[in-house]
């Protein structure tokens, strides 16, 4: 059985992988309004992966004999000033998301949940992808700065994506 407050923070993990989802394929909207076709089959992709994670806490959820609750998602930027920003933002919120598994990860040991601790290991790897995934294009976006042919070989790069 779950216990109160851990029950409560999943279930806020829930909201957040949503938002995630949210945010990336927002994200991917603004990439597709500019033309940059690649770089929005990668945030799509992200977003799909956030529906997954969030998948995978109500899954839990549901095991372990709690209940699950959805809370309102909030609406995610509309546009950002360049790829360079969008990516950026994707980063800073990728390391909010490992602050919170952390947070999850340190209430089980709290509460001596080794259940709920051993399926957050899963998230904590994977944490470790997503902020290298979204640093390498960080990284690869300020050293290209305002070169287009660069920036429409990395949106080619980006476009070719796999379900990583
Ligand atoms: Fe579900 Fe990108 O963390």
């Amino acid at each position: 059985m779950l216990g109160k407050k851990m029950m409560e923070e999943l279930n806020k993990q829930i909201n957040e992988e949503l938002a995630s989802a949210y945010i990336y394929q927002a994200m991917a909207a603004y990439f597709e309004s500019e033309g940059w076709k690649g770089m929005a089959l990668w945030m799509e992709k992200q977003a799909g992966e956030e529906q997954v994670h969030a998948k995978k806490f109500y899954d839990y959820i549901n095991a372990r004999g709690g209940r699950v609750r959805f809370q309102a998602i909030q609406e995610p930027p509309f546009s950002y000033k360049s790829p360079l920003d969008a990516f950026s933002a994707a980063l800073k919120h990728e390391q909010h998301i490992t602050a919170r598994i952390d947070l999850l990860v340190d209430l089980a040991r709290k509460d001596r949940d080794n259940a709920t601790e051993i399926m957050l290991q899963w998230f904590v790897s994977e944490q470790v992808e997503e902020e290298e995934h979204a640093t390498d294009v960080v990284e690869h976006l300020k050293k290209i700065k305002d070169s287009t042919g660069a920036l429409f070989q990395l949106d080619h790069q980006l476009g070719k994506r796999g379900g990583d």
